[in-house]
């Protein structure tokens, strides 16, 4: 039993070493502000999911998807509108077309943050109803460079199936106009 306890105590002993150790490496790579601590050992298997889907954002016509909530004195006068918080409710198909398989829907905000060059703050829940995930869902937030072709940004957490869940989405504007309407195809990464 003793020495049971002697054994415990060194591994513990060593593995504190040894996480002190690797914790003094750093790059002469990184800047000053930043420092590698250490690769942290997986302890649990874990699940990785990919998601491939087409969300749907109707800004303009009768029944837009997703509505102007809040904007700042100067959003109009903008080249960027920056200020203009948006409240979405955007349908998830399986394929760019509008009228594919409904896979979830993209429900929360996103405004116009950059001053000097467009881009939004997303903050969005995309709540799935097809399959083994119908009533699971992942949390995006982050920013948006819709102007680029192709941006990435980061899922911060799920529920159901997705419960603990974190990665990243990849975004490709497949069609948009000039009404500001937009069709865009998700390529979602999910670590759970
Ligand atoms: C998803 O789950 C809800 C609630 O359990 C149920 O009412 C609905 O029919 C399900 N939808 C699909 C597409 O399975
Ligand atoms: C989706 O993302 C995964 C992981 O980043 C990648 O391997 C795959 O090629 C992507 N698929 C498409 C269609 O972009």
């Amino acid at each position: 039993m003793a020495n049971a306890a002697v054994t415990v105590m060194l591994m513990l002993i060593m593995a504190v070493v040894a996480e002190t150790t690797e914790g003094a490496q750093s790059s002469s790579t990184q800047p000053k502000w930043a420092k590698k601590l250490k690769t942290r050992k997986k302890t649990t298997s874990e699940t990785v999911t990919n998601l491939q889907f087409y969300f749907h954002d109707t800004v303009s016509g009768k029944n837009p998807s997703a509505v102007r909530v809040a904007q700042a004195p100067e959003t109009e006068k903008s080249l960027t509108l920056f200020g203009a918080l948006l409240m979405a409710d955007d349908p998830l198909t399986e394929t760019p077309d509008p009228k594919s398989k409904l896979v979830g829907r993209a429900q929360g905000m996103y405004g116009s943050s950059g001053q000097q060059e467009f881009g939004l703050t997303m903050a969005m829940c995309f709540a799935f109803c097809d399959g083994m995930y119908n009533g699971s869902s992942i949390s995006i937030f982050g920013k948006n460079s819709a102007m680029n072709p192709v941006r990435e940004m980061p899922v911060v957490a799920g529920t159901g199936v997705f419960r603990l869940a974190r990665g990243y989405a990849i975004a490709k504007t497949h069609w948009f106009n000039t009404m500001g309407d937009a069709i865009v195809g998700y390529n979602v990464t999910l670590i759970h």
